[in-house]
């Protein structure tokens, strides 16, 4: 596009600084970023004065267009991102699941999905089995395919999940290609065992999603996973942090300097467990995503976990399917497709609880919401900064707006929203992406296909130096080396 814009008079906020700058943007790309900057009549000006002006969001953690339990998810590839657009919210990363095991086969079904994109997006790749052609396509992921990421389940037991063994053989091939591990924590094996619990206990309804998968049992496969990953030494990004127990866990490897990058999801800081006994089934079912929202407490424990730094993004786990689709499980709550909405949320609900309410600064505000998620997959600066250069992704605040949220009027394509009657103080009114204005006046002008796959470099600032420690790995066992007589 050769559109030209200027953003004058706004406060310029990067992860790091703040001050009050134009943006000059010239085909889809930052030009300038300087107070006064003067330009030709030809030049579409915004006015930002009293607002701020800031790297749009990136989303790490989506689902859209996903298959699960026979059914699909309703947001595919633009519906889900036009509501993200409406939310501030300019790049995501999905998960590309293989196909019959085929990580090959997986991507070509994701890459034919994405083909409709209306805003940028990259690919991390769902791991469920391991052998030498994995080993393989695992590689052909990292070198030709730009996947940078691999994701294993701890749980779903007899679908996605792994066993030690087999995390062990990601986390040593991950490690090997310069990839970030990362994991759903939860001991499937003993959630299934929860979930036979609640059935022989009558409990059908959605709560018994709640209570047949425990904070424990969070707390023990984040920590299994944690320690594995400590075994091996490669970085470990454990994603959908939900509950104080798993938080707990990364705050103990961070502070014994191990890589762990912890993610919480807006649900998890926004919401408590109360919906799930709602006793209308389509409103207690929306809330129905694993892990579960945890009882009250944990939501102020994960904000301050991300104030405090113990955490360092946030996603969403966007996966919505309608009421009809959860419908699938009202006799049985092991029926109910998981997830929840949030990718169009997700830069409303955080600034409204981090920011308004003073528990981050503005320039933590872009940390958590864009810039350490470039960071980790290796995109920074092209993504996740408002600098000369950088892909002109950008969204006007404006801090004295307010945001209303409920299912008539979000741009998502499911009939329910499990923010529903939420407001806040925070307004995204402008949302730049590739330098195209898609959203203003609370309209979208979003185009099929104008969004870019985004390739991911391997070894991101997380492996810097992980080879030293390998090689010290003996003496921090304190363990002599052996020598031993060959026998002829
Ligand atoms: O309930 C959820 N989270 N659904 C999406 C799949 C996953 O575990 O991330
Ligand atoms: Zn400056
Ligand atoms: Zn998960
Ligand atoms: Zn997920």
């Amino acid at each position: 596009s050769s559109t030209k814009l200027l953003i004058k008079g706004g406060t310029v906020v990067n992860a790091h600084h703040q001050e009050i700058a134009d943006v000059y943007v010239k085909d889809g790309i930052i030009v300038a970023v300087k107070p006064n900057l003067r330009v030709g009549d030809d030049v579409k000006v915004i006015d930002a004065t009293g607002k701020f002006v800031m790297p749009g969001g990136i989303d790490p953690h989506t689902h859209l267009a996903v298959e699960a339990l026979n059914t699909e998810s309703v947001d595919d590839f633009f519906s889900g991102q036009a509501a993200a657009l409406a939310g501030g919210t300019t790049m995501h990363i999905d998960f590309v699941i293989p196909v019959n095991g085929s990580l090959i086969a997986g991507l070509k079904a994701y890459e034919k999905k994405a083909k409709k994109s209306c805003m940028d997006y990259g690919f991390h790749m769902v791991i469920t089995k391991f052998d030498d052609i994995v080993s393989r396509d695992m590689e052909i992921m990292v070198k030709e395919k730009g996947i940078n990421s691999f994701k294993f389940f701890l749980a779903y037991k007899g679908v996605l999940m792994v066993n030690d063994e087999l995390l062990l053989e990601g986390l040593k091939r991950c490690k090997s290609l310069g990839a970030l591990a990362m994991v759903h924590a939860e001991n499937g094996d003993a959630v299934f065992e929860g979930q036979k619990r609640m059935i022989q206990l009558g409990i059908t309804g959605p709560e018994g999603h709640a209570l047949s998968r425990p904070p424990l049992l969070e707390g023990e496969a984040t920590a299994r996973a944690i320690r594995l990953a400590g075994f091996v030494n490669t970085p470990l990004y454990v994603v959908h942090v939900m509950s104080i127990d798993a938080m707990e866990e990364i705050a103990k490897a961070r502070k014994s300097g191990q890589r762990v990058v912890g993610e919480p999801v807006v649900s998890g800081l926004a919401l408590d467990d109360s919906g799930l006994w709602d006793s209308d089934f389509t409103t207690a079912s929306k809330y129905v995503m694993s892990p579960p929202i945890r009882a009250s407490g944990h939501g102020k424990a994960l904000q301050d976990a991300l104030s405090n730094g113990v955490l360092q993004l946030v996603g969403t786990d966007h996966c919505v399917f309608n009421s009809t689709q959860k419908a699938s499980g009202i006799d049985d709550f092991r029926k109910i497709p998981n997830g929840v909405n949030g990718i169009e949320e997700r830069m409303h609900l955080v600034w409204d609880l981090m920011v308004e309410s003073g528990q981050i600064s503005v320039t933590d505000y872009v940390r958590v919401t864009s810039t350490e998620c470039a960071r980790i997959f290796n995109i920074y600066p092209r993504k996740g900064a408002i600098i000369a250069g950088s892909d002109a992704d950008i969204i006007i605040l404006n801090p004295n707006s307010t945001f209303e949220i409920n299912a008539r009027s979000h741009h998502s394509r499911t009939d329910t929203n499990v923010y529903e009657g939420r407001r806040g103080k925070g307004k995204v009114e402008v949302t730049i992406a590739g330098g195209r204005v898609v959203w203003e006046n609370n309209e979208l002008k979003v185009v099929p296909g104008s969004g870019k796959y985004i390739e991911m470099a391997p070894f991101s600032y997380l492996f810097s130096g992980i080879d030293r420690a390998d090689a010290s790995y003996l003496s921090s066992l304190n363990a002599p080396v052996k020598r031993f007589k060959s026998t002829t």
